[in-house]
């Protein structure tokens, strides 16, 4: 288990209110994350007032486009300096090693780059309504195996999934949302884990949003949870 594997969703609506969430956190318990809402609300300035005040930044964005799109986004998130980047698996290889190419060109500083299997929100009928007729767990392997093959560095996935991964692709890291803790409720994630199990099940950084971010004190919470990991490890 490395050092630091929580990454604490920003998931906020606008600029001011995601600071004040990051001010609560601290930079040596935990990265960050931006997703979809806040980035598009608040713009690359985020990234930016994030890293000046010490966080590593994970910009969740999920790229799924053609792959000159996706290898222009990937190298506009790398001046950026985050620390992680993602697109989707289902965008296929083509894309996929793109992304990896792009991704090559912005030394000295690269970015992780990972791919998301199948969303933690989808069950097996979610995942038939899109006309996917695999298991979960095997379509998470089968978009791992591609992801591999194209040289990515981990995989988004659930920790249910995350052994398998581990079993099979040991090099790439898995990263793992759908984190509950067992008193939480589940909201719209469907593959849901406690932090210890998700450790205990492969997962090198757990991303945990609403178990973090609305609880009473986000920094006690998340030193109770760094805690819990630490003690299974
Ligand atoms: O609040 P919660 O812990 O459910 O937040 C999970 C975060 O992880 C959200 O920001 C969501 O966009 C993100 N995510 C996810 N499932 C994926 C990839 C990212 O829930 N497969």
């Amino acid at each position: 288990m490395n050092s630091k594997p929580i990454i604490v969703a920003l998931d906020k609506p606008d600029f001011d209110s995601a600071l004040a969430l990051a001010k609560q956190l601290e930079p040596s318990l935990c990265r960050v994350k931006v997703g979809k809402e806040l980035f598009t609300s608040a713009g690359p300035g985020v990234v930016t007032a994030l890293h000046d005040i010490g966080f590593e930044v994970f910009l969740d964005l999920k790229f799924h486009d053609i792959p000159n799109t996706v290898a222009g986004a990937c190298r506009a998130a790398a001046r950026l300096g985050v620390w992680m980047v993602n697109v989707h698996a289902s965008g296929g290889p083509t894309m996929m090693r793109a992304a990896r190419e792009a991704l090559g060109e912005t030394a000295p500083k690269v970015p992780l780059l990972i791919a998301v299997t199948v969303l933690t929100s989808m069950d097996e009928a979610e995942l038939a309504a899109v006309g996917v007729s695999k298991r979960i767990d095997q379509q998470v392997n089968h978009l791992t195996g591609i992801v591999n093959e194209c040289g990515l560095d981990g995989v988004v996935c659930s920790a249910h999934e995350a052994s398998a991964v581990k079993t099979y692709f040991s090099r790439l890291a898995t990263v793992t949302p759908g984190i509950r803790l067992s008193e939480d409720s589940g909201d719209d994630q469907r593959r849901v884990m406690t932090p210890e199990r998700a450790v205990q099940s492969g997962s090198d950084y757990l991303v945990i949003g609403r178990s973090v971010t609305g609880a009473n004190d986000p920094v006690q919470q998340l030193k109770t949870i760094q805690q819990s990991i630490s003690a299974v490890s």
